[in-house]
């Protein structure tokens, strides 16, 4: 498939043909391809539970309110936003720039190129990031605000603005990944439709952790009705300046 063909085949399909399997490992495969997506500073702050437990997933089908989205799919894949990562991740990038820088960067260009990674991931990723009940956003915003008469200042830095920036990063992954499965000609469903506190539990997942998407695999069931698909005039949505 190309892409053309790849984006009219995805579909948010509602119902599956429970007689065709797919293969855990091939829906794996496009998980993989998923990390490719790009990510806000490349901090990765996501994680994916690939579920194929009869337990778990019983567990979430009442999670998803028995949405047949859920319910009749094989597997599901719930993406997960890990807001607490951020030493984690910034230690990952760091660690992998200093390598990179060592080996790809013409030698004389290095401690220039080392000194702003290390500024950006010991200092200005902690800062934009930090967190605490609230507070911390708080201030960052209000010295944003202090300082934007005088120079262009990022608006959006408070904590909730802060999950805002880690959904939008997981949402291109998820994306990514329906794209893969639809490539090989996979199904899914995106789903917001959950109870987060029954998924995260069902999950062992922490207090802190947020649920971003469940997106539910299988093979369509080609005799349920899937009707037209229904897209806003491009004229309405496209402003061209
Ligand atoms: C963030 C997000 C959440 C969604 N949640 C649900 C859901 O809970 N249940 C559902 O049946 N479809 C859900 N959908 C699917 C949309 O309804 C669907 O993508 C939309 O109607 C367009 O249809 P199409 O994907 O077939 O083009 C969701 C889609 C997105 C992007």
């Amino acid at each position: 498939m190309d892409l053309k063909e790849m984006l009219a085949h995805r579909r948010a399909i509602r119902v599956y043909d429970k007689t065709k399997h797919i293969d855990t490992e091939r829906v794996a495969d496009c998980l993989r391809l998923a990390q490719l997506a790009p990510t806000s500073s490349n901090m990765q702050m996501w994680e994916c539970y690939h579920v194929t437990d009869a337990k778990t997933l019983e567990a979430l089908h009442r999670a998803c309110f028995q949405q047949t989205a859920a319910t009749t799919a094989q597997e599901l894949v719930v993406f997960v936003v890990r807001p607490n990562y951020v030493k984690r991740r910034a230690t990952a990038n760091l660690t992998f720039q200093e390598r990179n820088i060592r080996e790809h960067f013409p030698k004389e260009k290095q401690e220039k190129y080392l000194k702003r990674w290390s500024m950006y991931y010991k200092k200005a990723i902690p800062f934009l990031y930090g967190r605490f009940f609230g507070l911390f956003g708080l201030l960052r915003k209000g010295l944003m605000q202090l300082l934007t008469p005088f120079r262009p200042m990022l608006h959006q830095t408070s904590e909730a603005d802060g999950n805002v920036i880690l959904h939008k990063s997981c949402a291109l992954v998820a994306e990514t990944f329906m794209l893969a499965m639809s490539e090989i000609g996979y199904d899914t469903c995106p789903l917001e439709g959950f109870d987060s506190w029954r998924v995260k539990r069902a999950l062992h997942l922490p207090y802190s952790a947020q649920i971003s998407l469940i997106v539910s695999c299988g093979v369509r069931n080609e005799a349920a009705e899937l009707g037209e698909r229904f897209r806003i005039p491009f004229e309405e949505q496209y402003i061209r300046i």
